[in-house]
């Protein structure tokens, strides 16, 4: 029997940095399967990345927020025998303010997007790839990863959730054929994700990147062994300035470039 052809799975490809990543493996010819809850938008993307690239675009509209959304996701790619051999975990918001204010259900859909259902869409198609000894796993972290951001303190937990269980992964698998690895992006030049987390993009005091940045990590991130890939060299500096300074100060001066503190207080 031929055997099929394999998918390059993209969650939150409806919009920003996932449509962005969509549109280059598209542009590279590879068969995508776009998820995210917005079928309309992933049916528009889906129908200008056939025409143009002439690959195999599958829409999989999906609450990844919801119990049983990565399942679903699973079940439909195994029920149209798609071979996933690539799966990017981009799906994810941010939340803007003080903890201690942050809806409950707000909270829960959080950890259920940015934490659960990644590592559940990991769990899911990660033995496959194993099985394969080929595939990769890309997940989309942030710098907010690498400190409490006061303001931001549950999506920087959640981002410290994602290369935590990276690295661990990557320990795990390796040799086994199969890659995962973590991107972690400063800020990047996208309205909907700051109106979604009720960020003043104003008050962000440090350069805010393009979209194209984190393609160009990603790829990076492909072809090298990195298990976590920062996009710019100001990004990496950040990082590497925490190893000099006092714990408290950088997480304070976090808050404070992130422009995300003085809602705290509002
Ligand atoms: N923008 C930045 O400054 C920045 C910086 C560092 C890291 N990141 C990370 O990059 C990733 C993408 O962010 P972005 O800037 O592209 O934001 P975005 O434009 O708001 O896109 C978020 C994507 O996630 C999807 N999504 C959200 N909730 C979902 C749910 N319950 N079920 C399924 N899909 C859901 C959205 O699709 P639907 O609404 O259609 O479901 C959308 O496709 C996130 O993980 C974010 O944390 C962003």
């Amino acid at each position: 029997m031929k055997p099929a052809a394999c998918h390059t799975l993209v969650t939150g490809a409806s919009m920003g940095i996932g449509k962005a990543i969509a549109a280059d493996f598209a542009a590279s010819g590879e068969n995508l399967v776009l998820v995210a809850r917005s079928r309309t938008l992933l049916e528009e993307l889906a129908a200008s990345l056939v025409s143009e690239y002439g690959i195999d675009v599958r829409v999989c509209s999906e609450d990844l927020g919801e119990p049983g959304g990565p399942g679903r996701v699973f079940e439909y790619c195994s029920k149209q025998g798609l071979v996933i051999d690539r799966l990017v975990n981009c799906a994810g918001f941010s939340v803007v303010g003080s903890f201690v204010r942050i809806p409950r259900a707000e909270l829960h859909q959080m950890a259920m997007v940015n934490m659960v259902a990644l590592a559940e869409m990991t769990r899911l198609f990660l033995p496959a790839m194993i099985d394969r000894r080929k595939g990769t796993v890309v997940n989309i972290a942030s710098l907010a990863a690498f400190q409490g951001v006061p303001g931001m303190g549950l999506y920087s937990a959640t981002k410290s959730f994602v290369v935590t269980l990276t690295e661990a992964l990557d320990a795990e698998i390796r040799g086994s054929g199969v890659r995962v690895f973590a991107v972690c992006p400063g800020f990047i030049d996208n309205d909907q994700f700051y109106n979604r987390a009720g960020h003043d993009r104003k008050r962000i005091l440090v350069p805010i990147s393009e979209p194209r940045v984190v393609i160009k990590a990603m790829r990076r991130g492909l072809i090298s062994g990195s298990v976590v890939v920062m996009p710019t060299l100001f990004d990496r500096l950040m990082v590497f300035t925490q190893r000099v300074l006092p714990r408290r100060l950088v997480v304070m001066l976090a808050g404070y470039f992130a422009g995300a503190g003085e809602k705290l207080s509002s």
